[in-house]
């Protein structure tokens, strides 16, 4: 890449998003709306903590960032691309080639090995089993879970299970993960190691954007969009109250 493309590379917004409003529709006539003309831009690199009140609309928000759901109206533009151009098939392509999820409750299964887990996106890839496993394995030992690719995920800690469901979101080089409260099952000590583990992530040059109802887990991002009522409130830097940079 030449150093002009390389900069218009780092310098088109990974996500970027303008007067987005979602309306839920609901049986018997009744509606709501859940977002109110959310617009903000976010660069490739950065790591941004979404935060509000429980029902303010970060879930929501968070799936339409995804691509797991569309807006209502307003424009969702993801690596210069417009989404709402996009029919089914190739938003189920951006979300397995270009995004990682990683979700509170981890979303495992259960009675698969965590070989299997971790692998799991490159099945609809055509990869052969051998070189799933092989990927796995590499997979599990960059989050640290050297050894751990044939037990089950019963076997491990509730953390070890967020540090598996973040390989899977790994596995396909995603540039982009989007977490909502990766951290809100686990205890404090637990907490900060996967924060940790996402920090090391976004230095690699992963963007992050993470959902959380902790001010100390907020605090590994660089910047906080604050949601109230389904509009953005608050939009800017985030105080690291003296953690590492
Ligand atoms: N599929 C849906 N159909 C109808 N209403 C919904 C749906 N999903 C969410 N809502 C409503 O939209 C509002 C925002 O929900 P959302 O899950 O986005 O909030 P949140 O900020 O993620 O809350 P929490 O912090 O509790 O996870 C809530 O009032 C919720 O009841
Ligand atoms: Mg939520």
């Amino acid at each position: 890449m030449s150093p002009k493309e390389n900069k218009i590379a780092r310098d088109t917004p990974v996500i970027e998003v303008k007067d987005l409003c979602k309306t839920y529709f609901m049986p018997g006539g009744m509606s709501q709306n859940v977002l109110k003309n959310v617009s903000f831009v976010i660069h490739r690199g950065e790591f941004v903590a979404i935060m509000g009140h429980s029902g303010s609309g970060k879930s929501t928000l968070m799936n339409i960032l995804g691509c797991l759901d569309r807006p209502t109206s307003g424009l969702y533009m993801i690596s210069g691309k417009r989404v709402s151009d996009k029919s089914d098939e190739e938003l189920a392509h951006i979300r397995g080639r270009e995004i990682g999820f990683v979700f509170q409750n981890f979303n495992l299964l259960m009675k698969r090995s965590i070989a299997d887990n971790v692998s799991l996106p490159l099945i609809y890839q055509n990869v052969s089993e051998k070189e799933r496993y092989r990927r796995a394995v590499d997979m599990l030992e960059k989050v640290g879970l050297k050894g751990y690719a044939d037990r089950l995920p019963t076997q491990i800690s509730g953390g070890m299970q967020q540090r598996v469901a973040i390989a899977r979101a790994l596995i396909n080089h995603p540039a982009l993960i989007f977490a909502d409260e990766p951290t809100g099952n686990l205890d404090t000590k637990t907490s900060d190691e996967i924060m940790t583990l996402f920090t090391d992530l976004n230095k690699q040059g992963i963007t992050i954007v993470l959902v959380t109802h902790e001010d100390d887990v907020a605090d590994y991002a660089h910047r906080m969009i604050k949601i109230m009522d389904g509009r953005v409130e608050f939009d800017g830097l985030r105080c690291r109250y003296g953690k590492e940079a």
